[in-house]
């Protein structure tokens, strides 16, 4: 499918996805956020795609926010309604069946950030800048920075970040846990794909149970999760993808996974 603000491809099993409005640092109209949704539901059911990276065009920016020049004129209810459909965005990546990183580029502000967060590992290049700036125009986060920056950072830099609206270099981002690597602009793009063909060389139901478990256990009790992750181990001696891992080690051979 073609989308006209964003780009996307597939090669060596992954799918790759760029926001392209760069004359707008990338800045997410509700447009994009429902290309976004379909380009996502498009590579969940392309069996080619074993992992998603998701990127900004241009050098400058990764996602600068959500498109202000749209929600200015929002009421209460118009606001509910954005949120939740930005959230919807957010959500489908975060359980998303296949690994997604984010190559963030550039600027990563409000939605920008938050759709980083959603994904499940972080790639910054130096020249990276993340913040959630929304308190600057009158708002708070609106697509889940509330709940998953406090979860990833801690309460105390999420509450810093948040209430500031402060900016922080990709280096702090990366002492904080916000992102898990910084890279010279350059090498960005290749480091995301080595990363995601590490880790699609891995049992793909094993990967996807794994997303599962992390994301459902943070949600609950020390113990759901523990009960949780009993459930999903069972569940993955129950596959074919684990006789082929163990039979493969103990064969001392590259295994042969076909998600089954
Ligand atoms: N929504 C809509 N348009 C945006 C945007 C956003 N979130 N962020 C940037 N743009 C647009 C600018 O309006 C400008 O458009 P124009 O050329 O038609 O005037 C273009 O992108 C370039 O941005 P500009 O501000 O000129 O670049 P800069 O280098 O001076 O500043 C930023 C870069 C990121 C610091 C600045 O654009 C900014 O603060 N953006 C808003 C960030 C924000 O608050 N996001 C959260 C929204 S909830």
């Amino acid at each position: 499918m073609t989308y006209k603000n964003l780009l996307t491809k597939k090669s060596d099993g992954i799918g790759w996805i760029t926001i392209n409005r760069p004359d707008k640092l990338n800045a997410m109209n509700v447009e994009t956020i429902g290309e976004l949704k379909a380009a996502f539901a498009e590579f969940e059911t392309d069996a080619d795609v074993r992992a998603v990276i998701l990127t900004g065009s241009g050098e400058k920016a990764f996602v600068a926010g959500a498109d202000i020049s749209e929600f200015v004129h929002l009421n209460a209810e118009m606001g509910r309604h954005f949120s939740r459909e930005g959230q919807a965005l957010t959500r489908s990546i975060e359980n998303f069946p296949k690994p997604v990183v984010a190559a963030i580029n550039g600027f990563a502000l409000g939605g920008g950030t938050e759709i980083a967060l959603a994904c499940h590992i972080r790639l910054a290049s130096e020249t990276a800048k993340l913040g959630q700036p929304e308190v600057k125009l009158g708002i708070i986060p609106g697509y889940g920075g509330t709940q998953r920056l406090a979860r990833l950072v801690g309460k105390g830099k999420a509450m810093e970040m948040i209430l500031t609206g402060r900016m922080v270099e990709a280096r702090e981002a990366a002492e904080i846990g916000l992102v898990n690597r910084v890279l010279p602009p350059a090498d960005l793009l290749a480091a995301a794909e080595a990363l995601a063909k590490e880790v699609i060389k891995n049992g793909p139901l094993a990967v996807a149970y794994s997303i599962e478990a992390i994301n459902r256990g943070l949600d609950g009790t020390l113990d759901e999760g523990l009960e949780l992750e009993a459930e999903i181990f069972g569940r993955t001696c129950a596959t074919e993808d684990f006789k082929e891992g163990a039979n493969a080690f103990l064969e001392k051979r590259k295994p042969d996974f076909r998600g089954r």
